[in-house]
C-alpha cells in the first residue's frame, strides 16, 4: 500500500522562539538557504508523497505564501528545485480555527486524507536523514500505523511523548503504551515520538473522543493511546539526528551542521568556525565565557 498523502502542522504558537515569532511563523525560521517548512516538504516529496496538506492559522500566511511559484526575476538553485518539486506536488492549506494542540489541529485532515493511510510530519522539525521515508518502508511492512522514535537521556523526557514497547524485531517495538510529557521518574521508557508518524485514517474517530489532555491541549497522543487497544501501532528506531527548531538550541544547532555540509559556503565556514573556537576556547580561561 502506497503513502500518497502527508499532513503538516503547523499553526502552533511557536513560544518558546518569541520574540522571532512575534510577526512570522516559526515554520519560516531560515535554516541556511530554506525556510525549516521546506525542509519538511522537501523530506515527504523524497519519500514518494504527492499530495501536501499544511494546516495553519493565524499569522501563518507566509507559509503559503512561500509555495506559490517564484515570481522573482532572478532564481537560485534552491527556489529552481522547490519550484520543480511544486510542479509535481499538489498543497493545499487549511487553517486551525483556534490553537487548541496538536490533536486538535489534525483533525482538520480528515476531509483530505479520506480513507488512505497518511504520513505526519511536524512542521518545526528537521530530520537528517530523511525519517520520513524509513517509516514509509516500515509502513509497506507492518501494514499498521508506525510512530518514529529516537532514545533520549532521561532529563530530556518530560518534554516528549514517550511510549513503552515491547522488542518486534531490530529497530521495531510493538507499542503497548504512550504517555505525553511523563515526569522522569514515571517514564516508561527511554523512546521518545520525534514528530514523524504515519497513520491510519482510524486516528479521526480518537481524536474526536479525547479530552484536552496536558497543557489543556487536545493532544494526538492521547488519540494514538485510545487507538493501541484496537488497532496493532508499531515505533521504528529512528538514529539519524532530528531538530526541532521549535527551540533556539536546536535551530543554531541545525544551522551549524547544514553549514558546514553546505556546497557553497561549508568550507569557508568550516575554516571560520576553526579559528573561531580557537579563539573562544583561550578565551574562556581567560575570562570564563561559556
Ligand atoms: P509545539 O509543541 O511545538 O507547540 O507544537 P507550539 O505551540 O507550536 O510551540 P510553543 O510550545 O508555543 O513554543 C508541535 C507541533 O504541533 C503544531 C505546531 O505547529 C508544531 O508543528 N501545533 C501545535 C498546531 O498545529 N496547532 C496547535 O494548536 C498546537
Amino acid at each position: 500500500m502506497k503513502i500518497r498523502k502527508a499532513v503538516i502542522p503547523a499553526a502552533g504558537y511557536g513560544t518558546r522562539m518569541l520574540p522571532l515569532t512575534k510577526a512570522q511563523p516559526k515554520e519560516m525560521l531560515p535554516v541556511v538557504h530554506k525556510p525549516v517548512i521546506q525542509y519538511v516538504v522537501e523530506e515527504a516529496y523524497y519519500s514518494g508523497i504527492r499530495e501536501i496538506l499544511i494546516i495553519t492559522g493565524r499569522h501563518k500566511r507566509a507559509i503559503e505564501d512561500h509555495f506559490d511559484r517564484s515570481d522573482l526575476p532572478k532564481k537560485d538553485k534552491y527556489t529552481e528545485e522547490l519550484d520543480r518539486i511544486l510542479d509535481e506536488v499538489d498543497i493545499f492549506f487549511v487553517r486551525q480555527r483556534e490553537q487548541k494542540g496538536l490533536g486538535d489541529a489534525v483533525r482538520y485532515a480528515e476531509a483530505f486524507v479520506d480513507d488512505e493511510p497518511f504520513a505526519l510530519l511536524l512542521g518545526d522539525n528537521i530530520t537528517i536523514p530523511n525519517c520520513t521515508k524509513e517509516l514509509v518502508e516500515c509502513f509497506v511492512k507492518l501494514r499498521s500505523p508506525v510512530l518514529s522514535v529516537e532514545e533520549l537521556p532521561l532529563e530530556k523526557l518530560s518534554l516528549h511523548g514517550v511510549i513503552k514497547g515491547r522488542m518486534f524485531k531490530k529497530g521495531i517495538y510493538l507499542v503497548e503504551d504512550i504517555v505525553e510529557k511523563p515526569k522522569p521518574r514515571e517514564a516508561p521508557s527511554n523512546l521518545c515520538v520525534l514528530g514523524r508518524y504515519i497513520l491510519t485514517p482510524k486516528i479521526f474517530d480518537h481524536l474526536k473522543a479525547i479530552d484536552p489532555g496536558y497543557g489543556g491541549e487536545y493532544q494526538l497522543t492521547d488519540a494514538i493511546r485510545r487507538m493501541l487497544s484496537s488497532s496493532e501501532v508499531y515505533a521504528h528506531l529512528y538514529t539519524g539526528k532530528r531538530y526541532d527548531i521549535g527551540n533556539k538550541l536546536d535551530w543554531l544547532k541545525a544551522n551549524v551542521e547544514l553549514a558546514l555540509k553546505d556546497e557553497e559556503i561549508g568550507d569557508d565556514f568550516r575554516s571560520w568556525l576553526e579559528q573561531f573556537s580557537m579563539k573562544t576556547l583561550k578565551f574562556k580561561g581567560d575570562d570564563g565565557l561559556q
